[in-house]
């Protein structure tokens, strides 16, 4: 496990954009896990304009996001889908049919998490996964609960979880989807490697009890002190 402190959250955000983009240059087909919630959009601003400077490509590249709210059209901003196209996909040079996310419209949900599993198992898995964590330590929405979840799986999301997503839906909790497709996290820690990214005192906190505490579902984050290769990228601010 690597912790590289950032001086800021554009640092942060460059020096992760830099991980993503080595691994890109190295190996073009890379098989890339992305996140949403605010904290990636710094990486992916650095990543196209890299892109844009002709320094980058994505065109061989292929994208696995960790998940979807259910029950929200594609159409909607707030899907992740629209949050992926919005932020990354619509800037760069990637293939839209090699860009995959769970379909929170799905009519079978266990069918749609199968079929998710299998997508990845397909592909030969995740080369980097980028990760954010939420405020309670979830990874992808894998929230605090009292096992672990493998597969890809629909989730009730907890109350504080659609409180602090409420900022993205007008502050208002109602408007929150109260459920999601997730990654489970056979796929998260089958990832060849990892770079999770973090800012500001809230986060510290997590992070520093997800690696300095004992490995609990209750704290999903934690289970990557399990992982061979996790890079951690922070900034106190
Ligand atoms: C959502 C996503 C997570 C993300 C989390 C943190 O809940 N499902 O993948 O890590 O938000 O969001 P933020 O970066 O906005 O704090």
């Amino acid at each position: 496990m690597k912790f590289v402190q950032a001086k800021n959250y554009s640092d942060m955000s460059r020096k992760a954009a830099n991980i993503i983009s080595a691994q890109v240059i190295l190996k073009n087909d890379s098989v890339i896990g992305l996140a949403t919630g605010s904290t990636p959009i710094g990486v992916y601003t650095q990543l196209i304009d890299w892109h844009k400077k002709g320094d980058l490509s994505f065109a061989k590249a292929i994208s696995v996001n960790l998940d979807e709210y259910c029950g929200l059209p594609v159409s909607h901003p707030e899907s992740y889908r629209s949050f992926m196209d919005n932020n990354f996909f619509d800037h760069i040079d990637i293939e839209r049919n090699n860009t995959y996310l769970p379909d929170g419209m799905a009519i079978d949900f266990s069918k749609e998490c199968k079929d998710y599993d299998q997508l990845i198992d397909d592909l030969g898995g995740i080369d980097l996964q980028l990760l954010g964590v939420g405020n309670n330590g979830h990874i992808g929405f894998n929230e605090p609960s009292e096992e672990f979840y493998i597969d890809t799986h629909s989730v009730e999301l907890t109350q504080s979880t659609i409180a602090s997503n409420a900022r993205f839906f007008e502050d208002d909790i109602s408007k929150v989807p109260k459920t999601a497709l997730t990654l489970g996290i056979r796929y998260i820690m089958q990832a060849k490697k990892i770079v999770l990214i973090a800012n500001g005192e809230v986060k510290m906190n997590v992070i520093e009890r997800a690696f300095s505490g004992k490995i609990t579902p209750m704290l999903p984050i934690s289970i990557l002190q399990l992982h061979s290769n996790v890079t951690i990228v922070y900034s106190k601010v």
